[in-house]
């Protein structure tokens, strides 16, 4: 056996399970999935969506629980030696560098806009936000914000990404039981409580305006739920349900996988995933679906509703919502629940983000945890300055592309075969039932050997015509933006080759030890 180093460990059940679902619960459930939803067939979004939920989303959280605790037995906590070990092959640490790149990726624009809610979450409770009563006056209050209105500066934002980013980090700094779990255990409870209270008070709201009776809430509801099945034929609507499942249950890009690695041998991966997941969503269908849509649609009849999710999810969580607040009696209150809720859901999954980075310093180059965590943490400062200072030049937008959808779907892929048929489907099903609570229900090896790993070609392939190659082409970037995201894909590149040395440095060292094969 190679070198097992003391690794932190979890310190309850409970723990990493609220740790997991903390990753899981994001921005993505109540402002990407409402929008997701909204755009694509209401109701009738919800039978791709849970079809995927089944068939990609519960095995890929199993099959990460279980490649990660595994991994974790080794010393590894990082997708490129885990999956070597799965598929010992000169190619695979680098497939497993998506693994670490991917979840960085995403934190670099994450974190930013998470530090946008804490500062709303400051202006909401200092009733700054509160005096803005138009829409276009709340529009103007954000781009004032992000620095991108003539004349603005980015400084306030700036302070509030700093920090935010120095609460990341200060959470990472105190380790694995003391930091992310203590972290969730406390942030978990009180996200669920502040999205209660809202959805509650968001149910009650009847008929807001009485000019317009039939904008009330349960027409709200129902224009997000009703299904429109002639959605379900268009295939975009099963990328947009395969691309939320992955994105809100954090799989496929390695967050989940690290936090496996810290599990115990004997430790139960199929009920505890199984929790998480559901965890994550009742956040999403029962909070999620009752905040925004139903109460836009309240406020902003139908017209503005479609209007509103067709802004996209920013807009309606930092222009249409507060504006809705000032409508509503204990709004100011209220607002700061909303920002404040969106704050505690996006910290608790940036430091999943950062955390697969964290484990490869510390487990590869055997490092103190210590001083892996100060190292990323300069080098993460460095990179989140692009988001801030170019935001206008649609570098969130291409961070988002390629690592929130295209590496997720891409490395979820590589996960699944590896697994199942590199290592083996017999030896997987071995691997996730060792300790477990529960057994998985027998139909699931078929699913989980042939379906998962087909259905995710097909998306992939699918993804790849439809969405992949137009914006690779750059159809409809402006030519102003053009240089912008040529070197935003260049960084990129630049970054992957960075970590893939960085990869492939730690191997020839730990190779030179005797410690892989
Ligand atoms: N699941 C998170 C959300 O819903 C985002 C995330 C994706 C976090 C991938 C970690 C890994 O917002």
């Amino acid at each position: 056996m190679t070198e097992v180093q003391s690794r932190p460990k979890w310190g309850t059940k409970l723990g990493i399970i609220l740790a997991v679902a903390g990753s899981a619960v994001g921005l993505g459930n109540f402002l990407r999935f409402p929008v997701q939803a909204a755009q694509n067939g209401g109701g009738a979004f919800l039978i791709p969506y849970f079809i995927s939920f089944i068939i990609l989303g519960i095995p890929l959280m199993w099959i990460e629980w279980a490649i990660g605790r595994h991994g974790g037995l080794f010393g590894h906590g990082s997708a490129p030696f885990i999956l070597n070990r799965l598929w010992k092959n000169r190619v695979t640490k680098y497939l497993g560098t998506i693994g670490i790149f991917g979840p960085v990726v995403i934190f670099i624009y994450y974190t930013y806009i998470e530090s946008w809610l804490l500062g709303y979450a400051f202006f909401a409770i200092t009733g700054k936000l509160l005096l803005i009563m138009t829409a276009p006056g709340m529009k103007d209050f954000l781009t004032v914000y992000q620095g991108l209105a003539p004349g603005s500066n980015v400084w306030t934002a700036y302070l509030f990404f700093v920090i935010t980013f120095g609460i990341n980090f200060y959470v990472l700094y105190r380790g694995v039981e003391g930091g992310i779990e203590l972290l969730s255990k406390i942030a978990m409870p009180i996200l669920f409580l502040f999205g209660l209270i809202i959805a509650l008070r968001v149910l009650t709201l009847g008929t807001p305006n009485p000019l317009h009776p039939d904008w009330n809430i349960v027409n709200g509801l129902g224009f997000l739920w009703n299904p429109d099945f002639s959605a379900l034929l268009n295939s975009k609507v099963w990328l947009a349900a395969a691309g939320q499942v992955f994105f809100t249950l954090s799989v496929g890009i390695g967050a989940i996988l690290t936090y496996a690695s810290y599990l115990k041998r004997g430790d139960d991966v199929v009920l505890s995933g199984l929790s998480a997941a559901s965890t994550n969503e009742m956040a999403e269908i029962v909070l999620g679906g009752s905040i925004v849509i139903p109460v836009a649609f309240a406020f902003l009849g139908p017209m503005g509703a479609t209007e509103a999710a067709g802004s996209g999810a920013f807009n309606l969580g930092f222009v249409t919502m507060p504006l809705i607040f000032n409508q509503i009696p204990l709004g100011q209150f209220l607002c700061f629940l909303w920002f404040g809720l969106l704050f505690l859901a996006g910290i608790t999954s940036s430091v999943s983000l950062a955390e697969p980075a964290v484990a490869f310093i510390s487990d590869e180059f055997s490092l103190d945890r210590k001083r892996a965590v100060k190292i990323l943490g300069v080098v993460l400062f460095l990179l989140c300055q692009l988001p801030i200072f170019f935001l206008g030049q649609g570098v969130v937008d291409e961070l988002d592309f390629w690592g929130g959808t295209f590496c997720l779907v891409l490395f979820g892929t590589i996960e699944v075969v590896i697994f199942v048929w590199f290592f083996g489907m017999e030896k997987a099903w071995e691997e996730m039932h060792y300790g477990a609570e529960m057994r998985i229900p027998g139909f699931y090896k078929p699913i989980i050997k042939y379906v998962t790993p087909l259905f995710l070609f097909f998306i992939l392939g699918f993804w790849f015509v439809q969405q992949g190659l137009p914006v690779i082409l750059m159809h409809g970037v402006s030519s102003s933006l053009m240089p912008y995201v040529v070197a935003t894909r260049l960084g990129l590149i630049t970054l992957f080759a960075a970590i893939a040395i960085l990869v492939r440095i730690a191997w020839k060292r730990k190779k030179a030890l005797g410690l892989v094969e």
